[in-house]
């Protein structure tokens, strides 16, 4: 590879991460009082660096009453204590980055909790300096009903303070008042709780509810103030000066006609999760058909140099069919969460992705194969690589926050002590629970699913193409094989996935692709015939096989 490819690799190394989210209450419990820590989470470094993944990001851990899980931040510079102390935090990222695994954690400033000082001394005193880091009405507004998040769940945007008897804004619950983004003030906070945790060794920030810390329109209670994307550079700027390859990676789900200030010219944020991806796979999957995946490509804007789409499958919160049609949405609902109580917030569905798809193996593979070799960086989510599932008797979200499973022992041996003293207990019985998925048993198995996506995420990033190369997508003589292509620096990848449950025979309609002597990479099993002189490819039902012409082929 030419010189300068290495240093592209380097520079953009987040566009060949691959992620993973967990949460350290839910990880591994260190100190045997039945939550999770950072000490537990150090001592399975080694069992994540195996797995391949290059990042982590880590859900909140800041001092939290939690009835957000964690979203509702009372201290920004401080640890909860059930999660350890400074000393362990340092520790676990020292660990982290000895094995060249980087730290990302998620910076939440759209609110606080009203637990946090800021809102004390502001509801006490109206001349605080802090008052003006909340959002203030004397009036409620006529919008309060509107704009709410967890319907079912939220009453009001606009609740009423007793203490200082007028109304504060919030976009999310109610314990959780709004920070007046307008303030110079608060945008100086920010940065100083960026430049802190930077100063301790992460690599970026997860940037939670974008699009509701830029609003700017219930400041002063209701006018048409626009919003204001040039904060997003702000932030992005004090971020480079600070720490040069730090990267921001935002949660927006907006509509396609946003996103793009999102980015700007690739001066704002770096990574965006990709929202309508995710809703159009899932699509695509209850349809058992491509073109819902080829669409969500077109539908988004192009990210500009420097930036990156983050896919994903599932993340901590409902899986938001927001924006399908309705029609879309209810196919959807069919497939993957016909029961009410699996629905969430009139839009999404409370479930992982393994129950969704019934614990079937195979499609599975093919869905993370998918996930993996999607143009964009991968993000996985803690449970995904054993294949967990959720527990609907738990309120609202928290049915698919249970603990990892690591063994078939007391508490899936995430803590050991006794069960009822754990206050989120792991799922026991059935088909997903700890007795039958966990890592131990996977760990020793060649075909288990967390040794093929292991297997998957070491192929993924033998392949710089995927997340760094062009890409293109080829019409297909079955409505239910995708095909895509990417290339960069002299390396192609073809990766070829089947959606549908029945055997097929696929033509490759790529000329090279029986001329050039394209290599198997991965498959979903053994193939008698591989690429060389074929352009028929058999596939199995939710099949899946990477080929690859490249320096590094083998
Ligand atoms: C984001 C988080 C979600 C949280 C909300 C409020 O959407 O992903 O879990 O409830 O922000 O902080
Ligand atoms: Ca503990």
């Amino acid at each position: 590879m030419a010189q300068q490819g290495f240093i592209m690799l380097r520079k953009y190394w987040y566009k060949e991460a691959v992620i993973y989210c967990l949460d350290v209450g839910n990880f591994l419990d260190g100190n045997s009082d039945g939550i999770g820590d950072f000490n537990g989470l150090a001592s399975r470094i080694d069992y994540l660096n195996k797995l391949g993944i290059s990042c982590i990001w880590l859900m909140p851990f800041y001092k939290s009453p939690r009835r957000d899980n964690g979203y509702d931040v009372m201290d920004y510079y401080a640890i909860d204590p059930d999660y350890g102390s400074f000393g362990d935090f340092v520790e676990f990222v020292r660990l982290a980055r000895e094995r060249g695994i980087r730290v990302i954690i998620d910076l939440v400033v759209n609110h606080t909790s009203d637990q946090h000082h800021w809102f004390q001394a502001a509801r006490k005193d109206k001349k605080s300096r802090f008052r003006n880091y909340y959002i203030w009405s004397k009036e409620k507004p006529k919008d309060a009903d509107k704009g709410i998040v967890f319907p079912g769940y939220q009453k009001s945007t606009w609740t009423y303070d007793e203490e200082s008897g007028e109304y504060y804004f919030h976009r999310f619950y109610d314990y959780q008042p709004d920070l007046n983004i307008d303030n110079p003030e608060v945008r100086e906070e920010i940065c100083k709780i960026m430049g802190f945790w930077l100063q301790l060794g992460i690599s970026g920030f997860r940037v939670d509810a974008a699009p509701f810390l830029i609003e700017m329109k219930s400041v002063d209670g209701g006018s048409g103030q626009q919003d204001d994307y040039e904060y997003l550079r702000e932030f992005r700027d004090y971020l480079s000066l600070h720490e040069g390859d730090a990267i921001m990676l935002a949660e927006a789900n907006v509509s396609p006609e946003d996103l793009a200030k999102y980015f700007g010219d690739g001066d704002r944020m770096n990574l965006l999760f990709n929202f309508i991806l995710n809703q159009r796979i899932m699509l695509a999957f209850a349809r058992e058909e491509v073109q819902p995946i080829i669409e969500g490509f077109r539908a988004v804007p192009p990210a500009p140099m420097g930036t990156q789409w983050a896919n994903f499958l599932r993340n901590h919160d409902e899986l938001s069919l927001d924006k399908l049609s309705e029609e879309e949405r209810q196919e959807v609902f069919a497939a993957f969460g016909p029961k009410k109580e699996m629905q969430i917030f009139d839009r999404g569905i409370r479930r992982r992705l393994a129950p969704m798809l019934n614990g079937d193996q195979k499609r599975l593979e093919m869905a993370y194969s998918l996930l993996l070799s999607l143009p964009g960086t991968p993000v996985l989510r803690y449970g995904q690589e054993i294949g967990m599932g959720d527990d609907l008797s738990r309120e609202e979200r928290n049915s698919i926050r249970t603990p990892m499973q690591w063994s078939n022992e007391v508490n899936a041996g995430f803590s050991s002590v006794p069960p009822d003293k754990v206050p989120c207990p792991p799922i026991k019985g059935g088909d997903f629970g700890y007795e039958k998925v966990n890592v131990a048993s996977q760990h020793r198995d060649p075909d288990s699913l967390m040794s093929k996506i292991a297997r998957m995420i070491s192929a993924r990033r033998e392949c710089p193409e995927l997340g760094i190369g062009s890409y293109d997508f080829f019409e297909t003589d079955n409505p239910a094989v995708l095909i895509h292509r990417c290339q960069w620096d002299g390396n192609v990848s073809i990766m070829v996935h089947n959606l549908s449950k029945k055997k097929t025979k696929v033509k490759i309609p790529i000329k090279e692709f029986k001329e050039t002597n394209m290599v198997d990479l991965l498959a979903d099993q053994e193939y008698e015939q591989s690429s060389a002189g074929n352009d028929q490819l058999d596939l199995e039902g939710y099949g899946y096989r990477w080929f690859r012409l490249g320096e590094y082929s083998f």
